[in-house]
């Protein structure tokens, strides 16, 4: 297929629910990606959050070619030693003893999170979620997202969600009714445009949802699998919560999603209560299993810990030269530019110049480089960034 075909079948094809960049990529490979006519560009934003350990990962690679070899795939009515392996991994590094439950994509991680929820309450159904959240495009998580764009022209919405200003303990308060059973929130929001939970507020969250036996519900879609510089975000904030989810990065490229909960609660769910036909298949069990050795093995955390504060470092350094930006904000590998204005033309201008990036809120400009970049790879796209933010 040449260029004009691919742009041709998707025009016909294909329901335009996304805002295409015009660009036809044929490999990567760490934090590159070639296009079809051969250019190469430093990806800062792999996969919306996919790339934790860059495109194509030897190791990624190597488990799925293995896993191929012997059994694609079982329905969940059986067991496989990639799902059980799989499961025991995250519950070490949840350092709690919590339950899994496999699925495919972020949104129907949320979904398990909220079907728990509600079967764990008994009668009590409503759920405060946080204004700018994003949880998913399935129409209980378009409910929970706190954002109108997202569920205009979608109504109407299930019932049950509340949404309140982020790190506002008061409205959570003014917000409680004897139907709520969890607040659910992230604790950086992502498509929010990065604005990072305050200690303070996560700390009083968890001590109320305490006080009137409300689950806390963290959503580590975006955050989760070392992005923030721990394994999970919630590890930096000494809380600990009830149910998480996590999805995106887990998968190394291939499409997971997990709903994790303290065993008691995810003990609400018997069989038959829920499932998913692909959840935890063996093939991306042993690709998650591979993303999550390597992590370890590659002292990833760490190196996104380092890399992370030399990244702040740089762009603060920008801020001060540059009037375009208002404020930078963040934490391990998960940047945000607030610009004081829109963010589009320079995300446009960085890929001409061959680095890609994403913008969010309409101002923001999103930095999610995979947890493996290299100081020389941060420089370079500095450089590129600072010259489009010039022109
Ligand atoms: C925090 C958060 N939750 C949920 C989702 C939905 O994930 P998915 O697109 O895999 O359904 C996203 C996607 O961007 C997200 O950032």
């Amino acid at each position: 297929m040449n260029l004009p075909q691919v742009f041709e079948s998707y025009k016909e094809y294909i329901v335009p629910s996304y805002s295409k960049t015009p660009f036809v990529f044929v490999k990567g490979k760490g934090s590159y990606l070639w296009d079809i006519r051969g250019k190469k560009y430093l990806d800062f934003f792999p996969g919306w959050g996919v790339g934790s350990v860059g495109h194509c990962h030897p190791k990624v690679m190597t488990a799925v070619r293995d896993q191929l070899k012997k059994l694609i795939f079982v329905p969940n009515n059986y067991y496989t030693i990639a799902q059980a392996k799989l499961a025991r991994e995250l519950n070490f590094w949840a350092g709690f003893a919590c339950k899994v439950f496999f699925c495919n994509s972020g949104a129907e991680a949320n979904e398990a999170a909220i079907k728990l929820s509600r079967k764990f309450g008994q009668g009590r159904y409503e759920i405060i979620t946080f204004e700018n959240a994003f949880h998913g495009r399935t129409l209980a998580t378009i409910a929970a997202t706190g954002q109108k764009k997202y569920q205009q022209g979608f109504e109407p919405m299930p019932e049950g969600f509340k949404s309140v200003p982020f790190n506002d303990i008061d409205t959570v308060k003014k917000a409680f009714t004897d139907k709520t059973v969890a607040v659910m929130l992230e604790l950086v929001q992502g498509e929010g445009g990065i604005n990072v939970a305050d200690k303070g507020f996560v700390t009083q969250l968890r001590k109320f949802c305490d006080e009137r036996k409300l689950l806390m519900i963290i959503d580590e879609v975006q955050t989760g699998i070392g992005r923030t510089g721990k394994m999970f975000a919630w590890q930096h904030y000494g809380v600990v919560p009830d149910i998480f989810t996590v999805a995106k990065a887990l998968g190394g490229g291939f499409p997971i999603g997990v709903m994790l909960s303290r065993s008691e609660i995810a003990d609400c769910l018997g069989p038959g209560m829920h499932a998913s036909t692909f959840g935890g298949g063996a093939v991306i069990s042993r690709a998650a299993l591979a993303v999550l050795q390597s992590i370890q093995k590659e002292k990833l955390l760490g190196n996104t810990q380092k890399m992370g504060a030399y990244l702040f470092e740089r762009l603060h350094q920008l801020a001060s030269r540059c009037t375009r930006i208002k404020e930078v904000r963040g934490m391990g590998l998960m940047w945000g530019i607030e610009l004081t204005q829109e963010g589009k033309a320079i995300v446009e201008e960085c890929s001409k110049q061959g680095l890609l990036i994403n913008c969010t809120h309409d101002t923001v400009l999103r930095l999610m480089p995979a947890l493996n970049v290299s100081k020389k790879q941060i420089d370079n796209a500095l450089k590129i960034l600072e010259n489009a933010l010039r022109g």
